[in-house]
């Protein structure tokens, strides 16, 4: 572990920032060992360095970091830097060389963007003209998502970055890939030979995975209007859960041969039909005994917004391994339920001997993981009801995240101590954005929305994508289990 680090924070007073960056920042740097450390947050409004340390304090402690160690986080210097005006950059590399030379610190630097895509060409521009990216310790670049808006912005901020820094420097943050129950799909499946010999279009029938939320776009409307459903959700989360998915064995677990499997497969994806694909948002409706605005009504959204709040998506990966399985990806706002859950059904018996011919299409062994919350998996499997019978009963083998970790490190911390250790594992390389906006290129002109209720599991024109047994998406709380037939 380094014994020391600037972390110099852009977008520091965001609300991104306040809400996870900072306290999960606090949680890295007391956990892992480093010595001494800055924090340097930058803004476009001028504000005091103690009116940001102020920030800092309240954020920490609204996140429940007690007050002995937001103490010893805050003895770190912290300090405040306005950018905008001609020179603001230059400025403010000599306020991180001078807190630097003040505090004894070597100049192993992370800069952290938590700026929208629009201006993040611009800041790394001066970044460059700061002097920041040249430092006698080691710099590394962190990228919030999104990551462009589409391919051609996508590709631009990639070529801006690749002015400055080189892509090992280059930490693009999708937080999803920091979540203890994602990072575990890759030992679930390399480790357990019972599952890979399975894991293929012999065996596997169709996949299906949802993130689902309860909520809408929680005051942040201005953004989320201008990104929906497909830029803030599908491109990359549950892109990333696809290609852990979907991708073959890497030759060895390190960050470049597993991130080229995960490339590989966004390489294969079929481009997306138009009738494989289904956009929606949510209207006004009452849950849960309140009444929930339509999403055009929260404040923030723009006059005659096309926005979608809902995303269904057919894929196929037209690889040896998949050819023919589709993956069945969705995603929404204001749904029945919080709900990130991947949904592995397998082949059906080839004959039907113990089952009534009619309950037969209705078994097969469906593992269901559950990535939040209640993380767990369950393996649904038919065993004989007790007695003189053959009667069949389904039951779930489970394992409940719960019983075997007592707590799950939180995300953002997990990603921030990574990039303090130099492992790009968790992180997204540049040919890997630009694959998935490539594939999705033909759904982010949709207009044609269709609505759903708030409090639903999305509209009914999102089952008609579903072409496997049973024509419909897995209920957000698990499959079915179905009775004796
Ligand atoms: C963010 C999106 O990246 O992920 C949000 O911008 C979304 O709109 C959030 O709510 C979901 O993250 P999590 O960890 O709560 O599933």
């Amino acid at each position: 572990m380094t014994p020391d680090v600037t972390f110099v924070i852009f977008g520091a007073t965001g609300s991104l920032a306040r809400t996870k960056l900072l306290p999960s920042l606090a949680r890295a740097v007391l956990d892992s060992g480093v010595e001494r450390h800055a924090i340097i947050g930058i803004g476009t409004t001028r504000r005091s360095h103690d009116r940001f340390a102020a920030l800092v304090r309240t954020s920490l402690d609204e996140a429940g970091i007690d007050a002995p160690c937001t103490e010893r986080f805050l003895e770190g210097a912290v300090a405040y830097h306005a950018v905008g005006e001609p020179g603001s950059f230059a400025a403010l590399g000599d306020l991180v060389r001078s807190v630097e030379a003040e505090r004894g610190l070597a100049g192993n630097r992370v800069l952290y963007l938590a700026v929208p895509p629009s201006k993040l060409d611009a800041t790394v521009e001066g970044i460059a003209e700061s002097g920041l990216d040249t430092s006698p310790g080691w710099t590394r670049l962190v990228v919030e998502k999104p990551f462009g808006v589409d391919l051609a912005t996508a590709r631009a901020s990639n070529r801006a970055i690749h002015k400055v820094f080189s892509e090992e420097t280059v930490y693009r943050i999708d937080h999803y890939l920091g979540k203890e129950t994602v990072r575990n799909l890759l030992v679930f499946r390399f480790a357990n030979a019972l599952f890979e010999h399975m894991w293929d279009r012999g065996q596997i029938e169709s996949v299906e995975i949802t993130v689902a939320e309860d909520h809408g776009a929680e005051g942040r409307a201005s953004y989320y209007d201008e990104s929906g459903a497909v830029r803030d959700m599908l491109q990359n989360h549950l892109t990333q859960l696809l290609t852990l998915i979907a991708m073959e064995p890497p030759v060895a677990m390190t960050a470049d041969a597993i991130r080229s499997e995960k490339v590989k497969v966004l390489q294969a994806v079929r481009s997306v039909a138009d009738d494989d694909v289904v956009v929606a948002r949510y209207g006004a409706g009452v849950v849960d005994g309140k009444q929930v605005d339509a999403y055009v009504d929260e404040p923030g959204v723009r006059d005659g917004s096309a926005t979608p709040t809902f995303v269904a998506v057919r894929l196929f990966v037209d690889n040896w391994r998949w050819q023919g399985v589709p993956f069945y990806l969705r995603t929404g706002k204001m749904m029945s339920a919080r709900t990130t859950q991947i949904v592995v059904r397998f082949a059906r018996p080839p004959v039907c001997l113990v089952h009534a011919p009619d309950a037969c299409p209705g078994h097969q062994n469906i593992l269901t993981l559950r990535l939040q919350p209640d993380e767990r998996f369950d393996l649904l499997i038919d065993v004989k009801e007790p007695g003189d019978t053959l009667d069949v009963r389904r039951i779930p083998l489970s394992v409940r995240y719960d019983d075997i970790l007592s707590e799950a490190p939180d995300a953002y911390q997990t990603l921030l101590t990574d990039v303090m250790d130099g492992d790009q594992t968790l992180f997204v390389r540049a040919d890997e954005v630009e694959a998935s906006w490539e594939r999705y290129a033909p759904i982010l002109t949709r207009t044609d929305l269709d609505h759903y209720r708030p409090g639903s599991d999305g509209p009914e024109s999102a089952n008609e994508l579903i072409s496997t047994f049973p024509y419909r998406w897995t209920p957000l709380d698990g499959p079915d289990i179905a009775p004796s037939p």
